[in-house]
């Protein structure tokens, strides 16, 4: 079989209207919106309306995703859908996703990987196109994570947002695509980033609402400190795979969770801000669909062309973390 790597033809977004500025969180917990800012880089996020859970924004981002390819629902063979917030425990909200976008047995799946979510499920998406079993793969980020925060807890309310991202994986032309990744998993850090009512361990009681164990919880500092060791080191590792320079890198697509980690990481490695997008001035951390929002800005904003050599890159829960190096394919 002629084997292809997978290449993103299409990317689409889906960002709530609501906008919650550092102001409106700091009435709800013992914060500034100064505070938020300066320790972060946050300065607004969006917030799914009542009605909205993540499979909705999950299908408009795919929806835009598939027009922005010139495809249609029809041509896709497989949904992978990376979520920590799921619409519920299930059905997966991928086989939701593909009932919204009218399709019948095409192959769909939810993958949880935390906020790399978007990562493992572009690398798992891959495989199927470079195998050849199948040619269209749509690969969604999509997060509701308001609904699962505990408002008055002023580390976690304070850098989570809504959103979802979706590209479309397709076989490459030779050279270009995804070129390499990796991944890595380190489950002795499970208690820093953790949701720990709603599944068979703990199933929701009212004395596990009443301790507010169905809401997230977050150790910051441990996360941070593990942030700084990974990324970087998850950057060299992919970029050593496919044999790559970091000066040959002209874009890094990171997970928007916070601008300081992000400052620290370029400084470890030397590389220049400017070679990073950072938009979670805007939209907070959106869990695993930051990275694919992101990418759409930069590519809106003209900061990827045809051969460029970019690298995207997420950590999360689990803990979990992983790279993808691709020759951007531009149409
Ligand atoms: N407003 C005001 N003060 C706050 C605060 C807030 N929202 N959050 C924490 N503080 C306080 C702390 O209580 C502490 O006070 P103390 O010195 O009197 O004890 C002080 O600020 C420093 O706390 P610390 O937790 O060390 O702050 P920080 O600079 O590490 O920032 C985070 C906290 C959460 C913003 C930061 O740790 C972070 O971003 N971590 C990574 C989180 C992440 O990426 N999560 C998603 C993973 S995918």
């Amino acid at each position: 079989m002629d084997k292809k790597n997978a290449a993103i033809t299409g990317v689409g977004i889906c960002v709530p209207n609501q906008v919650l500025t550092n102001d409106e969180v700091a009435k709800y917990t013992k914060t500034t919106a100064e505070w938020i800012e300066s320790r972060t880089g946050i300065s607004k996020r969006r917030i799914a309306s009542p009605e909205q859970a993540a499979s909705d924004l999950g299908v408009i981002a795919a929806e835009q995703a598939l027009t922005n390819a010139g495809l249609s629902a029809k041509d896709v063979d497989l949904i992978i859908a990376a979520t920590a917030t799921p619409d519920m425990l299930f059905p997966a909200t991928a086989c939701i996703i593909q009932h919204k976008l009218g399709l019948k047995n095409t192959a769909a799946f939810d993958l949880e990987a935390g906020c790399s979510g978007f990562i493992y499920a572009l690398n798992v998406g891959s495989h199927f196109i470079t195998s050849g079993q199948y040619r269209t793969v749509l690969v969604i980020g999509t997060e509701v994570l308001s609904r699962l925060l505990d408002w008055e807890d002023r580390e976690t309310s304070v850098i989570m947002g809504d959103g979802a991202g979706a590209v479309v994986l397709q076989p490459a032309l030779p050279g270009y695509g995804i070129l390499s990744c990796c991944l890595g998993a380190d489950g002795s850090g499970g208690e820093y980033l953790r949701l720990p009512a709603g599944g068979s361990r703990m199933p929701i009681t009212h004395q596990a609402i009443d301790q507010k164990m169905h809401l997230f919880k977050m150790n910051g500092p441990e996360v941070f400190r593990f942030a700084m060791q990974k990324v970087p080191e998850a950057i060299n590792q992919v970029l050593a795979l496919s044999q790559t320079s970091l000066e040959e890198v002209s874009l890094i697509v990171p997970h928007q969770a916070n601008l300081r980690i992000l400052e620290a990481v370029a400084r470890v490695m030397d590389i220049s801000m400017d070679k990073f997008i950072v938009n979670m001035d805007r939209y907070g951390n959106t869990s695993s669909a930051s990275i694919p929002i992101a990418l759409y800005e930069a590519l809106a904003e003209g900061r990827i062309n045809h051969g460029d050599h970019i690298v995207l890159t997420g950590f999360g829960a689990g803990l979990t973390w992983g790279s993808i190096h691709m020759c951007w394919q531009a149409k």
